[in-house]
């Protein structure tokens, strides 16, 4: 599996900044969005592209758009969700396919609760979303979800991830492409990432 943690000065400022003690939900709302745009535009590079006729000023050129059928957004209930307004702020047209899992916290397995998909998933490039990557079992769990769905292309991005989670998703999906801005120490006896975000839905909704 390809695992690119994307080396950036403002990424790295906001990943400093996003791990603030006590920071507001407002600040840590904003940050995980702008980090959100950052990675995307990464995640994105690699999008094919058409040649197509654009009527200019000077008459038709020919200009380049994104070819084939609208990406699909796949965010993680619920701190996915955290990671919408920045991906879509870039990629506007963007189909969404909401996919609600909760961890349960003795177990640590990916519990489903909730599937809302697009429409001709197996023509689309996906990107799923969520700011954390622990035991990896919610991603392993989404991109199976979407494999049986027909999805061929998926890309799996996320602010933060433990070494234990890369290493689960590898061997569940070794042609999955992960995006990171980073790849943390390890998780704790909870499951938690050290030295991680704490509990990025909570931070992200405001709720304890
Ligand atoms: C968190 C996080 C991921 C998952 C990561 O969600 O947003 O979805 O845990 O852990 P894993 O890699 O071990 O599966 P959580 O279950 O806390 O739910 P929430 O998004 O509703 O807060
Ligand atoms: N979920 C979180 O929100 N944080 C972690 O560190 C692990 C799972």
């Amino acid at each position: 599996m390809n695992v690119v943690e994307v080396k950036h000065p403002l990424i790295s400022h906001k990943m400093g900044l996003l791990r603030t003690h006590d920071i507001s939900v407002k600040a840590f709302r904003e940050l995980v969005s702008e980090i959100g745009s950052l990675l995307t535009f990464e995640a994105t590079r690699d999008l094919p592209l058409e040649d197509t006729t654009t009527a200019s000023w000077q008459g038709d050129i020919t200009t380049q758009q994104l070819a084939g059928k609208k990406l699909t957004l796949v965010p993680i209930l619920r701190a996915g969700l955290g990671l919408n307004e920045g991906v879509l702020s870039i990629i506007p047209c963007a189909r969404v396919s909401v996919v609600g899992l909760y961890r349960n916290e003795e177990t640590l397995e990916p519990v489903p609760y909730f599937e809302k998909l697009t429409s001709d998933l197996d023509k689309r490039v996906a990107l799923v979303v969520d700011p954390m990557l622990a035991t990896g079992g919610s991603m392993v769990a989404t991109i199976d979800l979407l494999k049986k769905q027909g999805v061929k292309d998926i890309k799996a991005m996320v602010l933060v991830a433990a070494p234990e989670g890369i290493q689960a998703l590898e061997e569940a999906h070794p042609d999955v492409t992960l995006y990171t801005a980073s790849v943390d120490e390890k998780l704790n006896e909870q499951g938690y990432i050290l030295p991680g975000l704490g509990d990025a839905g909570d931070k992200i909704f405001g709720t304890k």
